[in-house]
């Protein structure tokens, strides 16, 4: 079987940034699962049906999405890496991943996107639904207030406006959502190595997963 890294965790983890700095280590594709959910919560917003279950399903069944090496997510063949970061799309992502339909569709899609690549996959959902049988699982963590931190700069830098008090809210309500779905909920398992990383540096975790991951070829 192929190899995949599959790593769970809560909104502000660092799940992206580490994903992403170990797949370039470790020769990996890198599929960001947030960003299918992302991806119909913005397609949903474009058609105005946020508050239509149905046509946010069926929008799940046909998305387009499309991931670049350069880390550029296409949906129906336009750029949208930076749209589903907005703060509207934020705000509505939850809700749209809690249907369970939308879920069934995406990881079907998803599985699709790894293919037969070796590939690390981060998500919430990842080491119990979409790859249960991964051989490296993991769960990396961080107290809400470092997390709401985190993307207080991050949000800086691309020039989202956000207050660091609506982070912090938004960081506690998806968490509530995230593990009380009813499906894919954010779980902790006995399975995944659990990190805390909110005493440490980005690349510190990369080097515990790499380490890993590298030690075992
Ligand atoms: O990781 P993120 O913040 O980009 O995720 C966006 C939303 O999608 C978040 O509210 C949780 C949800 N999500 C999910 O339910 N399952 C996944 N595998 C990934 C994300």
């Amino acid at each position: 079987m192929h190899k995949i890294v599959a790593i769970d965790g809560p909104a502000g983890s660092g799940k992206g940034t580490v994903a992403d700095l170990v797949s370039k280590e470790c020769n990996l594709v890198n599929i960001d699962t947030g960003a299918t959910y992302r991806s119909v919560a913005l397609k949903a917003l474009q058609n105005n049906v946020i508050d239509d279950e149905k046509a946010i399903i069926e929008i799940s069944k046909n998305i387009d999405i499309k991931f670049t090496p350069d880390k550029k997510v296409f949906l129906d063949g336009v750029d949208v890496t930076d749209e589903i970061r907005s703060k509207e799309v934020t705000k509505i992502v939850s809700q749209v991943s809690s249907i369970v339909e939308v879920r069934k569709n995406l990881v079907e899609l998803q599985k699709k996107m790894a293919g037969d690549n070796d590939c690390i996959m981060e998500g919430r959902d990842i080491t119990t639904v979409v790859f249960p049988n991964a051989k490296y699982k993991f769960y990396l963590d961080a107290t809400p207030e470092e997390r709401a931190r985190r993307r207080f700069e991050q949000n800086k830098e691309k020039n989202i406006d956000m207050t660091y008090e609506e982070i912090l809210e938004n960081i506690k309500m998806r968490d509530y959502n995230d593990s009380h779905k009813e499906v894919g909920s954010l779980t902790r398992t006995d399975e995944q190595i659990y990190i805390d990383s909110t005493n440490l540096t980005i690349p510190e975790v990369v080097k515990i997963i790499t380490d890993i991951v590298k030690g075992d070829e």
